[in-house]
């Protein structure tokens, strides 16, 4: 390694621990020099940490994601007609929105062109939930994808090419470092994925709460404000919905139980929590694909519960109500079920699991989780829970784990609700009975029971842009 290049780059950790600033032409040759193996893995770690307790200002970290966004390849979506608007969760617990807001905006003539990820730690990925479709292909060519959504208007795949490989060199170092947790490098992380997959605007579901990357809310509007900064930096329209991850979001925790709630929603049934957050997100990118339609920073509020927008609030309330309304009609319609079918069919998935739901294959073992006195199911700890469904063997370890599409939990209860001693509060499936004894004892530890009934949770806490 260059000797010189190593003490200039010694100055600016000085100078990002001592509190200055980094300009943006020696961020972008701080991670061009990262990339191509200039800078030890310690140098950066130091500075990782000193951004870790400075942070960054808006300035630097859009010049930090944008370098990032150009460390790899970057998707051109402007020959598909539309503006294509992509929407991306920072995580959760029986989070299966996408399954369901896809074709909802699909069928309302929004294209969605989207690439997804695979689930690592307690959060499901939408690609896996997509896999336990038998035959549903998720590795399409850039060509492939581009026919799916010219056909269909819509299509889910895995990421193809190489998105922001700077990111995943980072983040390997962040994981071992104890970095992951600063906001600027999380939306830094995010942004410069979501700026290479190459949308006209993005919608970015900011998750709150005890299953949440972020749990306190205030953390949680922090990270939303600095990703629709970044954004905005980067020219394009960016806005953040603040959801609540105080509970798993509906009842089925797992690869194929969250496939067949997502389908009962598709079909006009299912989790009223789940159609809740779902039809505010489709609103939302409903209004936001409409084309040359800017906001126009009127006050914002949300539907009639009463609830204050803070001073980030100013969307337009119309596009956005309208887009809602739209949404409900497509899900009422059964247009978005046809969508999803047709986006399983084009990409090779059988529908007649769809068409059937009892089809999908099902976990050899059970076992039920019951209350251990009578009361209020208070609180839950919804990471855990996560945990207890990959302890099943519904996600993975490490990324080459194999997972069980079968396994997972169905709540029974959710929070707030009643329940007397030995009544049941969720089920679990999995492959082996020594699998289900450690998953019972560790989701027993993710449950309160109290004589006081909670607050109800708010599932949509904020909208930010
Ligand atoms: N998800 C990401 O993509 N990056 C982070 O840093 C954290 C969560």
């Amino acid at each position: 390694m260059n000797e010189r290049m190593s003490e200039r780059f010694v100055d600016l950790i000085q100078r990002k621990r001592d509190g200055g600033r980094l300009a943006p032409h020696e961020i972008r040759d701080m991670i061009g020099r990262y990339t191509g193996g200039q800078i030890p893995d310690y140098q950066m770690s130091a500075m990782l940490m000193a951004i870790c307790f400075q942070g960054m200002d808006d300035e630097e970290l859009t010049a930090l994601t944008m370098a990032m966004r150009d460390s790899g390849d970057m998707v051109d979506l402007s020959p598909l007609p539309g503006v294509k608007v992509d929407k991306h969760s920072t995580g959760g617990v029986g989070d299966k929105t996408t399954l369901i807001v896809a074709p909802i905006v699909a069928a309302c003539g929004v294209p969605v062109a989207k690439m997804s990820g695979r689930g690592l730690g307690f959060t499901g990925g939408t690609i896996d939930k997509l896999e336990s479709i038998p035959g549903f292909r998720t590795d399409l060519t850039r060509e492939e994808f581009f026919c799916a959504v010219e056909k269909n208007g819509l299509c889910v795949t895995g990421q193809s090419g190489e998105l922001a490989p700077a990111d995943k060199m980072l983040y390997a170092l962040r994981d071992v470092t104890a970095t992951v947790s600063s906001i600027p490098l999380i939306a830094a992380s995010i942004m410069s994925k979501k700026l290479a997959a190459g949308s006209d605007k993005i919608l970015l579901e900011v998750t709150t709460g005890s299953g949440a990357l972020i749990q306190d809310p205030e953390g949680s509007r922090e990270l939303a404000r600095r990703m629709c900064a970044i954004g905005r930096g980067a020219g394009k329209e960016t806005v953040a919905m603040i959801t609540s991850m105080d509970e798993p979001l509906g009842y089925a925790i797992g690869n194929n139980l969250e496939v067949i709630e997502a389908i009962e929603v598709l079909r006009g049934g299912g989790p009223e929590d789940v159609k809740e957050v779902c039809l505010a997100l489709a609103g939302m990118m409903i209004a936001l694909g409409q084309d040359g339609a800017a906001p126009t920073g009127n006050s914002y509020e949300y539907d009639a519960k009463g609830y204050n927008p803070s001073e980030y609030n100013s969307f337009e309330k119309d596009l956005f109500l309208k887009g809602k309304e739209r949404a409900r009609e497509a899900l009422e319609s059964g247009a978005a079920f046809e969508k999803f079918k047709a986006m399983a069919a084009a990409q090779g998935g059988d529908v007649s699991y769809i068409e059937d739901t009892e089809k999908f294959e099902k976990a050899t073992v059970s076992g039920e989780l019951t209350a251990e006195k009578s009361g209020y199911l208070s609180r839950f700890d919804t990471a855990g829970i996560g945990v207890t469904a990959s302890l099943l063997g519904a996600g993975r370890e490490t990324k080459d784990s194999a997972i069980d599409f079968s396994a997972g939990i169905r709540l029974k209860k959710k929070q707030g609700e009643r329940v007397e001693q030995g009544e049941a509060i969720a089920v679990l499936y999995t492959s082996g009975q020594l699998k289900l004894a450690q998953a019972l004892e560790h989701m027993r530890g993710c449950v309160e029971i109290s004589g006081q009934k909670p607050a109800p949770i708010q599932l949509i806490q904020d909208i930010i842009r």
